[in-house]
């Protein structure tokens, strides 16, 4: 097993408030590690800090083993690591295949050459071809020359996946990657994750369901008012009444300091 990225002693402030608290995380190739949380918990945050979205006031982030920290998002994509949004960054005016060609195009260009490669350009070609592979492995061959506009929230979800994987990464950090997909393409989707992690990617997730949590995760984090309160696998983690206190605080009576 080997750990893609890291972070020590992480933290993150806005307006002195603490948002990410001295955290401690890794991702390890072939699994799928799952940040769980309530919201405003800090996760999205921890992942706008791996992917240097956002600076850190403290700790280092380490990538195969390379200290990265204070990278930039361009910088770290180049060296693999992919991150989605919460929000859809699909571009709609583009088809299926323009969306996933830009963010291939993107990845494979490099400093000063930036704009100045032609038509004749390998990493061009390199660039179709990747397309051309991502699409199949995500089932979106057939819907490879439709607008983005008109496709439904399931799909725009895989459109955003595959631009992530364009860049060819071994480790992906998605937020929350299946919010607005119905029951059959969650399953899906999990399905795809499950393969993604076969492959020896890295996947870290933030996801709500803790059903699909138990399913899918291999290692889940649980993070509450920015720190990591619990490590380990769903089986061992989820059903700790400390945690389903954080989880649903408001559904449970027993003060948590009770908590075993
Ligand atoms: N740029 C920012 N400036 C100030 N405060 C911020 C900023 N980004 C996030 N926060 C605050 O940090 C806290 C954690 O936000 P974050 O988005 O990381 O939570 P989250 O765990 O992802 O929640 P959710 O499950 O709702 O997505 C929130 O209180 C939020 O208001
Ligand atoms: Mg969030």
């Amino acid at each position: 097993m080997s750990t893609t990225l890291q972070a020590l002693g992480l933290s993150k402030s806005y307006n002195d408030v603490l948002i990410v608290d001295h955290v401690d995380f890794s991702a390890e190739a072939g699994r799928i590690t799952v940040i769980v949380g309530p919201n405003g918990a800090g996760k999205t945050t921890l992942f706008n800090c791996l992917s240097g979205v956002e600076p850190i006031d403290a700790g280092v982030v380490l990538h195969r083993g390379d200290d990265v920290t204070g990278w930039s998002p361009d910088a770290l994509s180049r060296r693999g690591l992919a991150r989605t949004f919460q929000r859809s960054s699909v571009f709609p005016t583009l088809t299926v295949s323009d969306n996933l060609r830009v963010a291939a195009e993107n990845h494979g260009r490099r400093g000063i050459l930036r704009g100045v490669v032609g038509m004749r350009d390998p990493g061009r070609r390199r660039a179709v071809r990747t397309v051309r592979t991502v699409l199949a492995e995500l089932g979106l061959s057939a819907i490879a020359d439709v607008r983005a506009a008109v496709l439904p929230s399931g799909t725009l979800r895989l459109v955003e996946l595959g631009r992530a994987l364009c860049g060819q990464p071994d480790t992906l950090l998605l937020d929350e990657p299946a919010s607005g997909l119905d029951d059959a393409e969650t399953e899906e989707f999990h399905q795809l994750l499950h393969r993604l992690a076969a492959r020896e990617l890295a996947v870290v997730m933030v996801e709500h369901d803790l059903e699909l949590v138990d399913e899918t995760a291999d290692v889940v984090y649980v993070m509450d008012a920015g720190r990591v309160v619990a490590v380990g696998p769903p089986g061992d983690v989820l059903g700790r009444s400390d945690v389903q206190a954080r989880l649903f605080g408001h559904l449970i009576d027993r003060p948590l300091d009770q908590a075993p």
